[in-house]
Order: C-alpha cells, then sequence, then structure tokens
C-alpha cells in the first residue's frame, strides 16, 4: 500500500471507488491494519469502551488519546491516522487548538471533533493553523445523554435537511473529511451527494466512500455486536485474514450489505 494522504483520499473518492477504515488503539493492531492494507486507522474515543470497559466516551481523556495515539502510531507508518478528540477537549475554540497539537504531536494526521455547524470556528481555527478536521455527525456518541441514548439519527425530513446543512457548512469551514454514523442509507445517499470532501460511514448504507467499524466489533470481541457491524474473524481463519477480508468486502461494495442498513 502507498503511504495514505488526503489527497489519496480524494482521488478514490473522484474513482468512485471506496476505501476501508477501521479504530485501533495499540501498536500490534495497528501493524495488523498496516500489513491488511486498510487506509485510515482511527484511534477512536471508542478505547472508553471497548479498552477501558467504561459505559460511554464520555471519561476519556486527552492524555489517554495522546497515550493511545502515540502507541498506534509506532506500529504504522503507512495508513492515514486520525484521532478523536475527546469529550469537553474542544468546548472552546482555545481548548481545540491546545488539544488538537497534543494529538498531532502523538502523531495524529488529522482529529476528528463530533457536531455539527457550531464548530464551524473551531474547524476553520484548526484548519488555517495546518491542523486536518474530520468532522462526526449523525449519531454523536458524547452527546448520548442529550440524544436520549444511542439511536438511528436524521430520519425524518427536517432532522435529514438540518444533517446535510450541518455537512455543508463544516465542509465550508475547512473540514478535510466528514464521517457520520447511524442514519438511514437514503441519507448517507444524500450526504454523499451534497458534499465534495469525502464521506466515511458507519451504520449509513452503503454509498458512503468510506467505511469504517470499530476494530472490538469486527472481530466478534466485543460485549455486544451493533447491528450494522459484521463479525469478518467467523469465517476466516487468522486475525489478519479477517482484517484483510474486511478490506476488500468495502472496496468491492460487498459491505455492508442490507441487513447492516437503517432504512
Ligand atoms: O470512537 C470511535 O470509534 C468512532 C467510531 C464509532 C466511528 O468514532
Amino acid at each position: 500500500m502507498q503511504k495514505v494522504t488526503l489527497p489519496v483520499l480524494n482521488e478514490i473518492r473522484a474513482r468512485n471507488e471506496k476505501f476501508a477504515v477501521l479504530t485501533a488503539y495499540d501498536f500490534t493492531f495497528s501493524r495488523l491494519l498496516e500489513q491488511a492494507q486498510i487506509e485510515v486507522v482511527l484511534v477512536g474515543d471508542s478505547l472508553g469502551n471497548v479498552i477501558q470497559g467504561r459505559d460511554s466516551t464520555l471519561p476519556v481523556t486527552v492524555e489517554d488519546m495522546v497515550y493511545h495515539t502515540a502507541a498506534v502510531k509506532r506500529g504504522n507508518g503507512k495508513s492515514l491516522l486520525i484521532s478523536d478528540m475527546p469529550f469537553m477537549s474542544y468546548a472552546t475554540v482555545e481548548q481545540a487548538l491546545y488539544n488538537a497539537s497534543a494529538l498531532m504531536q502523538a502523531g495524529a494526521h488529522m482529529v476528528k471533533l463530533e457536531g455539527g455547524r457550531w464548530l464551524a470556528e473551531t474547524v476553520a481555527a484548526l484548519t488555517e493553523r495546518g491542523i486536518p478536521v474530520c468532522g462526526h455527525i449523525g449519531l454523536t456518541p458524547q452527546s448520548v445523554h442529550k440524544m436520549g441514548g444511542y439511536k438511528v439519527q436524521g430520519r425524518d425530513e427536517g432532522a435529514a435537511a438540518a444533517m446535510i446543512a450541518d455537512a455543508v457548512e463544516l465542509q465550508q469551514a475547512g473540514a478535510d473529511l466528514m464521517l457520520v454514523e447511524c442514519i438511514p442509507s437514503a441519507l448517507g445517499r444524500d450526504l454523499r451527494a451534497a458534499l465534495e470532501i469525502p464521506l466515511i460511514g458507519i451504520g449509513a448504507g452503503p454509498d458512503t466512500d468510506g467505511q469504517v467499524l470499530v476494530l472490538h466489533d469486527m472481530l466478534g470481541i466485543s460485549a455486544r455486536l451493533p447491528s450494522f457491524s459484521h463479525n469478518f474473524l467467523a469465517s476466516q481463519p487468522s486475525i489478519a485474514e479477517a482484517l484483510s477480508a474486511y478490506g476488500k468486502a468495502v472496496r468491492c461494495g460487498e459491505f455492508p450489505a442490507q441487513e447492516h442498513c437503517f432504512d
């Protein structure tokens, strides 16, 4: 695999092809992801759930993210590496600049922030200073208490239109990638059409440019398998082959299948 950069992802999108994204939190899995040619590795704050055993991502700190980002970085020199900015680490523009720089210095190539148009000023401040940003819209787990649970978002017309407007505003502010979680497939298709930057989906249907899953879910070792995920290890003889199978299934459009999507 060639070194994956933002221009490489933009070229994949321009060719109407797909790319694969997985989370990783440590050196060993990060190395396996590089060997499996997974284009993008996300150091997700889902580490709160799958590494720390918390019941949400809210307790994850910047220090946790820096520690895991540095470990992932040491295992992988080819994938594009995105690090999540944890809960409340970007509540103000100043906090965002300070905390994003810690993640970039730990080895991230870009940071991911959850939220809609209220983040436009923050996205502009980060990107103007050379820090690429991935937006995260739809189901945003850091707002689980505001949302009243982990629920599919954008089901009604007004919410869908607002989500598209959020995505376009974040793109205009300078976002380089957009990630959308748990929405109906038709909205995933409309979001991709409304954006020029690559769109990564999780439980967002088959039409996004990239697909992401939480590593522990796709290996079938999480406490609970979300309906939009799939256990790739169940049909493969090794972890390495399960990771490659995932990458291939995403690139050829086999994953997600209808059973992994929301209407
Ligand atoms: O933290 C994470 O792993 C994420 C994915 C669910 C996309 O943000």
